[in-house]
């Protein structure tokens, strides 16, 4: 037989539960969210902020094809600055830290590129120990 105090305690007990866990995620957010580290120094990408989060894939997709299959190697603006269409030398000059940087954002998404089988990662301190 139904004891029907426990019944509701129980539903009681749930709603609880369930409320304050929306509630919970309404004021918290989403505090996982990555936080690429700024590049020191420079103030524009090669594209907007907006635009290079999106689609800097395509981007690198498009340099690698145009220095290594139609020899475009001149530099590119960004900002007042001009910089080489290059992974290593370009995007990695303004962001040193591929671990603070790319992998931030990437281990969210889960996305692994395997470009760092060839290209060179710049030398980064040991995990854990952040150098400041
Ligand atoms: C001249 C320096 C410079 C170069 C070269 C450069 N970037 Fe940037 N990049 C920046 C700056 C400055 C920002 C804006 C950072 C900010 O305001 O958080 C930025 C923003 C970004 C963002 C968006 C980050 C975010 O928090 O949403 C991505 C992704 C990015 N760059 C990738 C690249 C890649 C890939 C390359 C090479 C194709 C590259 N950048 C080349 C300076 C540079
Ligand atoms: C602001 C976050 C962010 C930053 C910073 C960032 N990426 Fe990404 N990247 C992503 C996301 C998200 C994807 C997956 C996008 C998709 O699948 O549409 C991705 C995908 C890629 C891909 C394609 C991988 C694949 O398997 O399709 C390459 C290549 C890449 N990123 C290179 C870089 C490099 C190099 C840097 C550092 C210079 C960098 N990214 C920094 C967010 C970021
Ligand atoms: C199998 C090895 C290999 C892999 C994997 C690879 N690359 Fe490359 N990449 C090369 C070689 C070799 C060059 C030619 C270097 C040169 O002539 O300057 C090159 C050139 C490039 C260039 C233009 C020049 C430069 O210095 O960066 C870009 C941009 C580039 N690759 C992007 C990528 C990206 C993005 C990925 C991952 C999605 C990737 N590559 C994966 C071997 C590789």
């Amino acid at each position: 037989m139904y004891d029907k105090g426990t019944v509701l305690t129980g539903l009681a007990i749930f709603l609880v539960l369930a409320l304050s866990a929306v509630g919970y995620n309404m004021i918290a957010g989403d505090n996982n969210k990555p936080e690429p580290e700024k590049p020191k120094g420079y103030t524009s990408c090669v594209l907007e902020k907006s635009e290079m989060a999106k689609s800097h894939m395509q981007l690198l997709n498009q340099w690698r094809d145009e220095v290594i299959r139609d020899g475009k190697r001149e530099m590119v603006p960004a900002g007042d600055l001009m910089v080489e269409k290059s992974l290593q030398n370009g995007c990695l000059h303004c962001h040193t830290s591929k671990v603070k940087f790319c992998d931030r954002c990437h281990e969210y998404a889960s996305v692994y590129p395997y470009c760092w089988d060839c290209h060179i990662a710049p030398v980064e301190p040991a995990a854990g120990k952040e150098a400041h």
